[in-house]
C-alpha cells in the first residue's frame, strides 16, 4: 500500500480508476540504475521470516482466457519471469494437455514428441502443422532412439504414402550425448551443440533410450533469460484456472499434468462455492498453492484468506472486454479495489503474521498502469488485453483497413474476447459464467503487438524508468514510499499531446 494517496480534487468513486492515477516523482539516487530495479514479488502466502513457495521475477500474469493464455503464452510468460494461467473454459483433457506442453520444457531440456518408425509421413506433416517445431525423434516401442525425421527429410506430395523409417535420418548419422555425462548441465550440452555444428542434440541413456532433446535456439533463449520462472526441476512455472463446478476432477487432472498453482476463476469470489472449492483443494491437495478470487472488498479478502487462499485476486468489472458492471450493476473501480484490499492484506499480516499476496486483475491498458497498480499495493498484476495482441496467444492475426485520424490505413489486429462472452461459452459446461443466460463480456479486436519478448522488453524499460523517477527500486518500495495523486480532467489533457497540430 502506498504511503499516501492524495485524493484531491475529489472525484466520484466511479471516476477513481487506474487510468486516472499518477505517481509523483521521488528522490532518485545514483545507485538506482536500470540494472538494479527489481520487479520481483511474492505470489503465495508466507509467515513472517519465511519464504513464499512461489516468487516471480516479473510480477505479471497473463489472464486465464481462451484468447490469451495457451501453452505458448505460458512458456513465454515464464521465460520473462512472469506466469501464464491456462484457461479452464475448455474440456479438462485439453487444459491438462496445455499444462503438460509447458512442463515438457526444462529450461533448455525438452521432452520431445516422438514418432514411431511405422507411422505414415502424413502423421509427421500433421504434427509439424500443430507445433512450432518440426524435428521429431523416431523411437521404437521401448523408447530406444532410432533416428530423426524433420520436415527437410521428405517431400509432402511425393513421399506422402511412405512411412517414417523410409525417410528418417538413422541414429548412426546423428550426434547424441549420454545423460550421465550431461546430467543437468546445459552449458555442457551447449558446448557439444556448438562444437558439432548441430541445431539439436538428443540426450540418451546408455541403453539407447531417449530422455531429452536440447535445441540450440532454446539454449540461446535460456541464456538470454536468467530471470525465467522455474520450478525446482528447472521446468517453467505454469498456473491452471479451475472453476467452482467441476473442480474435483479438474484439480486432480491439473496437478497430475504438472500445474504449479491453481486459480479459482470466478467473477464473484465471496461465495459459498468458492469456499467449498478452497476447502476441497486444501484438504485433498494440501501442497498445491491456490489463489482465490475475484473480490474487491476487505470482507472479500478476509473471507478468502481465512478459508486458506494462498493469494487473492482483485477485480470486478475493470476488464477491457467486461460488461459486468453495465449488465448487473455490481463491481468497483479497480484503483479503489486495490487500495482497500491491499490495506486488508496489511491488516491481516499485522494480526496473524501471515502475508497473503494480492493480484490486481484487469484494467491494464499500457505499461504505466502496471506500475501504478503495484504502487497502489498490488503484489502482482494480471493482464488480458495488454497481452492479447502478442504472437504467443492462441489466436490469429488479421489485416484490415480502418480509419485512423481520418485516414484509411491497413492495421494488423488480433481477436480478444471475454470469458463471459457468447463466443467463450460455446464450448460450454457450467463454468465461470455458465449459470447466466446473458453475456458479461464482449468480442473485440486489439492491435497486433508482435512477440511477447519485444512487447515486454519495452514495457519493462518504461516501468523501470517510472519506478526510478518515483524514487523506488523495488515493488516493496513502491508499496512503502510512493505517493500517488488523482488526475483531474484538465491534468489528463495537459499530460497528453496538446495544442499542436498532429503530423
Ligand atoms: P483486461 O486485462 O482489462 O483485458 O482484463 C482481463 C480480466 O478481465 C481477466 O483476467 C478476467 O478477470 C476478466 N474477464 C475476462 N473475461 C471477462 C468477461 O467476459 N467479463 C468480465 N470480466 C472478464
Amino acid at each position: 500500500m502506498a504511503k499516501e494517496i492524495i485524493e484531491s480534487p475529489s472525484h466520484a468513486l466511479s471516476e477513481f480508476e487506474l487510468q486516472q492515477l499518477i505517481m509523483l516523482p521521488g528522490y532518485k539516487t545514483k545507485e538506482m540504475t536500470s540494472g538494479n530495479t527489481d520487479f520481483s514479488s511474492q505470489l503465495t502466502k508466507f509467515s513472517a521470516g519465511q519464504h513464499p513457495k512461489i516468487k516471480l521475477n516479473f510480477a505479471l500474469l497473463s489472464a486465464a482466457m481462451q484468447s490469451v493464455t495457451g501453452s505458448e503464452m505460458a512458456i513465454s510468460m515464464a521465460q520473462e519471469g512472469g506466469l501464464g494461467v491456462i484457461f479452464c473454459s475448455q474440456p479438462i483433457e485439453k487444459q491438462a494437455k496445455m499444462i503438460k506442453e509447458v512442463k515438457r520444457y526444462r529450461a533448455g531440456f525438452v521432452i520431445p514428441h516422438t514418432v514411431s518408425p511405422d507411422a505414415p509421413i502424413s502423421e509427421v506433416i500433421a504434427l509439424a502443422n500443430e507445433r512450432s517445431y518440426s524435428t521429431f525423434p523416431v523411437v521404437d516401442s521401448g523408447g530406444v532412439l532410432l533416428g530423426y525425421i524433420t520436415k527437410n527429410d521428405f517431400d509432402r506430395k511425393r513421399h506422402a504414402g511412405l512411412t517414417v523409417k523410409d525417410r528418417m535420418l538413422p541414429i548412426e548419422k546423428i550426434a547424441v550425448a549420454y545423460d550421465d555425462e550431461i546430467k543437468d548441465n546445459l552449458a555442457a550440452a551447449y558446448e557439444k551443440l556448438v562444437e558439432g555444428h548441430h541445431g539439436s542434440l538428443p540426450i540418451i541413456t546408455r541403453d539407447g533410450k531417449l530422455k531429452h532433446i536440447v535445441f540450440k535456439k532454446d539454449v540461446d533463449h535460456h541464456i538470454d533469460k536468467p530471470l525465467a520462472a522455474l520450478d525446482s526441476d528447472k521446468r517453467y512455472l505454469v498456473g491452471a484456472a479451475i472453476n467452482t463446478s467441476d473442480y474435483r476432477e479438474r484439480t486432480k487432472a491439473m496437478i497430475e499434468a504438472g500445474a504449479d498453482i491453481l486459480f479459482i476463476d470466478t467473477s464473484q469470489g465471496h461465495t459459498d462455492y468458492v469456499k467449498e472449492t478452497l476447502q476441497f483443494v486444501k484438504k485433498e491437495f494440501p501442497n498445491i498453492p491456490i489463489v482465490g478470487g475475484n473480490i474487491v472488498t476487505k470482507e472479500g479478502f478476509d473471507f478468502l484468506a481465512e478459508n486458506g487462499a494462498d493469494a487473492v485476486k482483485i477485480g470486478m468489472g475493470p476488464g477491457s472486454i467486461c460488461i459486468t458492471q453495465e449488465q448487473i450493476g455490481v463491481g468497483r473501480g479497480q484503483g479503489t479495489s486495490i487500495i482497500e484490499v491491499a490495506n486488508a492484506r496489511d491488516d491481516y499480516y499485522k494480526k496473524t503474521g501471515v502475508y497473503v499476496p494480492v493480484i490486481a486483475d484487469g484494467g491494464i491498458r499500457v505499461a504505466k498502469d502496471i506500475t501504478v497498480a503495484w504502487a497502489l499495493g498490488a503484489d502482482a498484476v494480471m493482464a488480458g488485453k495488454y497481452l492479447a495482441g502478442c504472437d504467443e496467444t492462441p489466436t490469429k492475426v488479421r489485416t484490415i483497413a480502418r480509419i485512423v485520424d481520418g485516414k484509411a490505413v491497413e492495421v494488423r489486429e488480433k481477436p480478444y474476447w471475454g470469458e463471459g462472452s457468447d463466443k467463450a461459452k460455446e464450448w460450454m459446461i457450467a463454468g465461470r459464467y455458465g449459470q447466466n443466460d446473458f453475456p458479461e463480456g464482449v468480442e473485440a479486436w486489439v492491435a497486433y503487438a508482435g512477440t511477447l519478448k519485444n512487447h515486454l522488453a519495452q514495457a519493462k524499460a518504461m516501468i523501470k524508468d517510472g519506478m526510478r523517477k518515483a524514487g523506488c527500486a523495488t515493488i516493496k518500495e513502491l508499496h512503502d514510499k510512493s505517493v500517488l495523486q488523482i488526475l483531474s480532467a484538465g491534468s489528463i489533457k495537459e499530460g497528453g499531446v496538446h495544442d499542436v497540430t498532429p503530423d
